[in-house]
């Protein structure tokens, strides 16, 4: 009788050992869930039903907006759609003639003034800066976006990187970012202290890489971490000018970058891309999933791929291997491919 007693007290013990870890497993279970589906819930509202904040906000019809980057691809597009929403342009780039022929084609669709100006952003000094500081300080900017990227040449192991590669990118990347953003951000509070009405947008093109770390295009994939941490930070300290900062986490776009010439559902031209852009800022849409901070993948094929790897168990990181065999197939095909070339040309 006694050893019954003891036996039933252990097994009851047992019993609610199992049980209290069963429960915990069911608790923890509930809440990852209801957070997936809160998180999805909110990338699916904010990327196909939300409309983003009004681009009037940030000053149509007297305002300017800022494009680096402009002659070309994204920035090219940020710059007609911009001018055609009523904001006169600043087009900043190398190619004069390309810029001079999209000045012309702005100002005749959507009616709005239009400056240029040339700058090689590999190639600065303090004197280039100052000049952007002279064109610029008597305008009312109510709009920048840091635009301007370049990449690598070819996808390449980093002891196989040039200096001068390496140095171009980060000179772009980072650094004609950042002191971009610092001859115009003053400008901008100054604007912003004038009337409440004044506010305004900054908004930082980055990319996917810098969110899944991208072997052989690691330098280009930094410059892109940087950017999104930079964007964060920056957005916090210029809330209270009323200044809002957006960091883009694009993934592939049809352009001359990215040496993609066809579209699919995941890759858009830059037309669409930018029209997802500028009708949802504000949003998350599907950068919403991770809850990083003033970052937004608008476009909603970029968003459901941002949700795909973000809902990931181990993250973006479970795409670093499958990111070195890519780069590693595209190293390959990209060398064939100038190889024929040169044999063409015999
Ligand atoms: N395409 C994609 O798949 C993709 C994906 C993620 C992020 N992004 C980002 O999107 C941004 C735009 O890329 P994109 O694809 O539109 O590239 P793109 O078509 O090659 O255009 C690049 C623009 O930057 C200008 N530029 C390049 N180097 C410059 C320099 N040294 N100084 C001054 N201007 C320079 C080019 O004009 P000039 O030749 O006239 O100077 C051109 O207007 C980049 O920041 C890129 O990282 C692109
Ligand atoms: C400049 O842009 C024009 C098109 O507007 C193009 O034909 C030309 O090749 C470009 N020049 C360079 C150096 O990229
Ligand atoms: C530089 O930045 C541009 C856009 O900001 C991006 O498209 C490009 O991939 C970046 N290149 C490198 C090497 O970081
Ligand atoms: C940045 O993100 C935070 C949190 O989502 C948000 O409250 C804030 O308004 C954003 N700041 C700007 C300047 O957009």
């Amino acid at each position: 009788m006694d050893s019954l007693v003891k036996n039933f007290h252990f097994s009851l013990a047992m019993d609610s050992k199992w049980d209290c870890l069963l429960w915990f497993l069911l608790f923890v279970g509930l809440f990852k869930s209801l957070g997936f589906l809160w998180r999805t819930g909110l990338v699916i509202a904010q990327t196909f039903l939300i409309p983003g904040k009004s681009l009037s906000l940030f000053g149509v019809k007297s305002a300017w907006a800022v494009v680096t980057g402009a002659s070309d691809g994204i920035g090219r597009e940020f710059a007609l759609q911009l001018g055609a929403a009523g904001f006169n342009v600043v087009l900043m780039a190398r190619n004069e003639s390309a810029l001079k022929e999209l000045a012309t084609e702005i100002e005749q669709k959507s009616g709005v003034s239009t400056k240029i100006h040339l700058i090689d952003f590999t190639k600065t000094n303090e004197d280039s800066y100052a000049a952007i500081t002279e064109q610029l300080s008597s305008l009312d900017i109510g709009v920048l976006v840091n635009n301007v990227g370049c990449g690598h040449s070819i996808s390449a192991d980093f002891v196989d990187v040039s200096q001068q590669e390496f140095g171009d990118i980060v000179a772009v990347n980072v650094t004609a970012n950042v002191r971009v953003t610092r001859v115009i951000l003053p400008m901008m509070i100054k604007r912003s202290a004038k009337s409440v009405k004044n506010r305004g947008l900054i908004i930082n093109v980055g990319s996917f890489s810098g969110a899944v770390p991208i072997p052989m295009l690691q330098t280009y994939s930094a410059t892109k971490a940087f950017l999104a941490t930079f964007s964060t930070a920056l957005a916090e300290e210029v809330r209270q000018h009323r200044i809002t900062v957006e960091h883009l986490n694009a993934y592939f776009i049809v352009t001359k970058l990215s040496k993609i010439s066809r579209t699919s559902l995941f890759v858009p031209t830059a037309k669409p891309y930018v029209a997802a852009v500028l009708s949802k800022i504000g949003l998350a849409c599907g950068a919403a999933y991770t809850g990083r901070p003033n970052t937004s993948s608008p476009f909603w094929g970029h968003a459901v791929l941002d949700w795909y790897i973000n809902s990931f168990p181990g993250g973006p990181s479970s795409f670093i291997e499958t990111s070195f065999r890519m780069q590693r197939g595209l190293r390959a095909s990209r060398l064939r491919k100038l190889e024929r070339e040169k044999n063409a040309q015999h």
